[in-house]
């Protein structure tokens, strides 16, 4: 057998990819990826991740609070999971699923349905990615509604993240990362103000959407509580104007708010949910929707369409295996109390904080362990020394001086985001509390010069 290395002299094999030193990894990320990444993390660089605990090339650990932003529900490298993984490769399982069936993603779809409100939605498809599972929802209430001519349209929401594919930042609130790209789906989408019940009466009773995607809690756009009456109200206008409703649980789903999917707060069922994130434990890239039969099969169950959206790694059997893993451990482990537990303490402790340095913080939002902080503007005097708002200087404070990772939200840098493992013990949860107070106490007595 020929050696790789023989072939090509600077190949690295995994083995020494774990063992690399930092300056090598830097130079390879800046050379042969986006080389931006390397000044933009901080220069952060992390060989281990166990539970709410990364290990850096010092042999230092970090305390993780945002989970690889909302991913790691149940911990980093859970080895519950891993286990469950490794029984696929033990058995020599069927792995793709593209253009055909097997056992563990049929296993997956039906305990994702048993999961669902009232267990409505019951016809799965799993993909690789977020972006990816919206592209999935976008073509689904397209290709259900396509004998319908009057109906034309998306409805979605201003400031909503919905991921960057192109047709996910058309139905995405944010121009920003709709730059550059022409017009994408731009003509065939409207967005109304998040939470306006009455835009979103008009726009639903015209009958020319095809559905209407939202975030019950805005994550990125940050951490904006959907009102109940917003999402009761875009039930009964969808079930009245025949518009497909998706509610887009990406990062909301998997126990993140105390529920297993965020709907079940304003005690509504879509017709389809989106997942990502938590779902697979964060080893595997599994994301996808679930959605109520009849408008699956308006879409794909037909020879003619069944194959409209089909992709190499769809159904993947890994994949599925860390879905059903995740699942299961999310349930045994009631990781849906512990985000209502875990989420009211750290909740309250930002409310304590917001009282006892007054100026410093506007407002706490979110649900369970979706906790969102937005910071006040820095006065005018110090605007050049701390930015716009104290949420950077807060959260570069907390991460430098205690390790604590961290992350505002992407489309709201104001807003500091608190989404960490629900398996997170309280030793870390409390390390984190105290040094956001001594974090917020620090840009307090900056504020005053
Ligand atoms: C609500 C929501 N939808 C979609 C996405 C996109 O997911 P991905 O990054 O896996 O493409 C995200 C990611 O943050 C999200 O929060």
């Amino acid at each position: 057998m020929k050696k790789v290395k023989d072939v090509y002299s600077g190949f690295y094999t995994v083995d020494d990819a774990i063992n690399m030193d930092v300056d090598t990894v830097k130079n390879l990320q800046e050379t042969y990826s986006n080389k931006l990444k390397v000044v933009l993390s901080g220069g952060k660089y992390f060989k281990k991740a166990e539970n709410a605990g990364f290990i850096d090339h010092e042999g230092k650990r970090h305390v993780d609070m945002m989970g690889a932003v909302g991913v790691m529900t149940v911990g980093n490298n859970n080895p519950f999971i891993w286990e469950q993984i490794e029984k696929v490769f033990k058995a020599k399982s069927y792995i793709m699923g593209a253009v055909s069936y097997h056992n563990i993603a049929a296993a997956l779809y039906r305990n994702l349905a048993l999961t669902t409100p009232g267990q409505k939605l019951t016809k799965a498809q799993i993909s690789g990615g977020g972006a990816e599972a919206i592209e999935g929802v976008i073509k689904l209430c397209k290709i259900a509604q396509r004998n319908k001519p009057n109906k034309t349209k998306i409805l979605s929401t201003i400031n909503a993240f919905h991921g960057k594919t192109a047709g996910a930042v058309s139905v995405g609130g944010k121009d920003t990362w709709q730059m550059y790209q022409g017009r994408l789906l731009l003509d065939q989408v409207t967005h109304i103000p998040f939470n306006d019940v009455e835009a979103l009466k008009k726009e639903l009773s015209s009958g020319i959407y095809q559905g209407f995607i939202v975030e019950p809690i805005q994550g990125e756009g940050g951490v904006h509580v959907a009102t109940d009456e917003f999402m009761q109200t875009a039930r009964e206008y969808c079930d009245k104007y025949d518009t497909i409703f998706v509610a887009d649980e990406i990062q909301t789903g998997c126990c993140r708010t105390g529920k297993f999917w965020a709907v079940e707060w304003p005690n509504v069922i879509p017709d389809v949910i989106t997942f990502g994130k938590g779902i697979s434990g964060g080893l595997i890239p599994l994301a996808g929707y679930i959605a109520k039969a009849e408008v699956y099969d308006a879409a794909y169950g037909s020879a003619e369409t069944a194959f409209h959206h089909t992709a190499t790694y769809q159904g993947n059997a890994i994949a599925a295996a860390a879905g059903i893993a995740a699942l299961q451990f999310m349930i045994e482990n009631d990781l849906c109390t512990a985000a209502q537990e875990k989420g009211k303490i750290i909740k309250d402790s930002m409310l304590e904080a917001q009282k006892k340095y007054p100026g410093i913080i506007k407002e706490v939002r979110g649900r369970g362990c979706l906790i969102g902080v937005e910071f006040e503007p820095v006065q005018a005097g110090l605007k050049e020394k701390y930015g716009e708002n104290w949420a950077m200087e807060c959260e570069h404070y907390f991460s430098e001086e205690f390790r604590i990772q961290i992350m505002h939200s992407f489309n709201n840098p104001k807003v500091f985001r608190w989404l960490p493992p629900l398996t997170a013990p309280m030793e870390d949860i409390e390390y984190a509390l105290d040094a956001f107070d001594k974090s917020v106490e620090h840009v307090y007595k900056l504020s005053k010069g």
